[in-house]
C-alpha cells in the first residue's frame, strides 16, 4: 500500500523584507543575521488562509485534480487566523472542497505529521488528500524583539497525496514528541514567539541526527544513498551541523531560508518546491525530509521521487 505525491504548489507574500530594512529598526545586522542564521531576506504577508488556499490551488492545478476529487484536507499551520474555526475549512471553502478539512498543530514538524496523517488516512479509505503547510507568523512577531524579527516569515506550501495500491513514494517515517521541552519555544495568546535559541539550537540537531536515522534504518538504505535533504529551514547552521554529522555533503541539502526566512510548517514544501523547480530530483532518487520545532516535537520521512 502507498502514498504518490501527484503534485505540488507554493505561495509566498510579495513583500520582500531584507536584513538591511530590520537594521533600520533593530539593533541588528545584515551581517549579523547572515553569519548567524543563514537568512538574507524573508516574504511578510497574507495570512494562513489566503497563502494556504492559494498553494493548494496551485498544488491541485499541477496534479490535474478537481475539488470533488479530494477526499480530504490536512492543513498544518501553527498560526491560524483564529482560534475557532480552525482555518482547514475555510481554506477548503476558498478551493471549492467539500470534504472534511482539519488543522494540525506540531509547529515547524507540522508539515511532515500533516503527511504522516495523510498516509493513515489513505491506507483506510481515502483516495486522494490535499496536505497543506501554512503560516503567518509575522502576525505572532514582536517586531521590536530582534532575537524573533530577524528569524520568523510567511509562507506556505502544498502537496496532493493519492493512494496507490501498488508501491509508494514515502518509504518510512520518524516521528516523536518531547513536551518536556515545550516552554524552550512558546507563543502564548495575544503574545508573541520567544525562544531559548541555543537550547533549541542543541536539541534541534539531535533530534535531526536521531530521526534521520532512524528513517533511513527502517527505508533499509543509508545516508549515501540520499541524493537530497530536505531540512527544516530553520537555521544554516543547524542544517550544517546536523547533516555533518549524518556524513551528507551540504551541496545535498536544500537551502532557501537565505530567501524564505523560516517558515515552520511550510518551510519543507518551499524547499522541495524549489528542488523540483531545478531539477535537484530525478525519478527513482531517495530525499530524506526532516524538521524539528516546538514542542518540541520533530518528524523525518525518507521519500523516493517517482
Ligand atoms: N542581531 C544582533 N545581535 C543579536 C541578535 C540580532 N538579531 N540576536 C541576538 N543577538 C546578540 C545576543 O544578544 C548576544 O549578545 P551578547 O553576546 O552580548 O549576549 C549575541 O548576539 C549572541 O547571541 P546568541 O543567542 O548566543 O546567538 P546564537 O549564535 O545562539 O544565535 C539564534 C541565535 C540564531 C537564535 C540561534 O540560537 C538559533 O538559530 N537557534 C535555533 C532557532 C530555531 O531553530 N528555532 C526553531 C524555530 S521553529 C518553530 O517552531 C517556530
Amino acid at each position: 500500500m502507498g502514498v504518490r505525491f501527484k503534485g505540488w504548489g507554493i505561495a509566498v507574500p510579495d513583500r520582500v523584507v531584507t536584513n538591511e530594512e530590520l537594521s533600520k529598526t533593530l539593533d541588528t545586522s545584515d551581517d549579523w543575521i547572515a553569519e548567524r542564521t543563514g537568512i538574507r531576506e524573508r516574504r511578510i504577508g497574507g495570512s494562513a488562509r489566503t497563502l494556504g488556499a492559494l498553494a493548494g490551488k496551485r498544488a491541485m492545478d499541477d496534479a490535474f485534480v478537481e475539488p470533488s476529487d479530494i477526499d480530504f484536507l490536512v492543513l498544518a499551520t501553527t498560526t491560524p487566523d483564529r482560534i475557532a474555526p480552525a482555518t482547514a475549512p475555510m481554506v477548503a471553502n476558498d478551493l471549492g472542497l467539500t470534504c472534511p478539512a482539519m488543522d494540525v498543530n506540531a509547529a515547524c514538524s507540522g508539515f511532515m505529521y500533516a503527511i504522516r496523517t495523510a498516509q493513515g488516512l489513505l491506507e483506510t479509505g481515502n483516495k486522494r488528500i490535499l496536505v497543506i503547510g501554512s503560516e503567518h507568523l509575522s502576525r505572532w512577531v514582536d517586531w521590536s524583539d530582534r532575537n524573533m524579527a530577524v528569524l520568523l516569515a510567511d509562507g506556505a506550501g502544498a502537496t496532493v497525496l493519492e493512494y496507490d495500491p501498488n508501491d509508494t513514494d514515502v518509504l518510512s517515517f520518524c516521528l516523536g514528541a518531547d513536551g518536556s521541552a515545550a516552554d524552550l519555544l512558546t507563543c502564548e495568546h495575544g503574545g508573541y514567539f520567544e525562544m531559548d535559541g541555543k537550547e533549541v539550537f542543541r536539541r534541534a540537531v539531535r533530534v535531526v541526527v536521531d530521526s534521520a536515522e532512524k528513517a533511513l534504518e527502517i527505508a533499509g538504505i543509508s545516508a549515501d544513498d540520499l541524493s537530497l535533504v530536505i531540512p527544516h529551514q530553520a537555521n544554516i547552521r543547524i542544517i550544517q551541523a546536523a547533516t555533518q554529522r549524518l556524513g551528507i555533503e551540504m551541496e545535498r541539502a536544500v537551502v532557501v531560508l537565505d530567501r524564505y526566512g523560516n517558515t515552520s510548517s511550510a518551510s519543507i514544501p518551499l524547499a522541495f518546491d524549489d528542488a523540483r523547480q531545478n531539477g535537484r530530483i530525478k525519478p527513482g532518487e531517495y530525499a530524506l525530509m526532516t524538521g524539528f520545532g516546538a514542542g518540541m516535537t520533530w518528524a523525518s520521512a525518507i521519500v523516493r521521487w517517482s
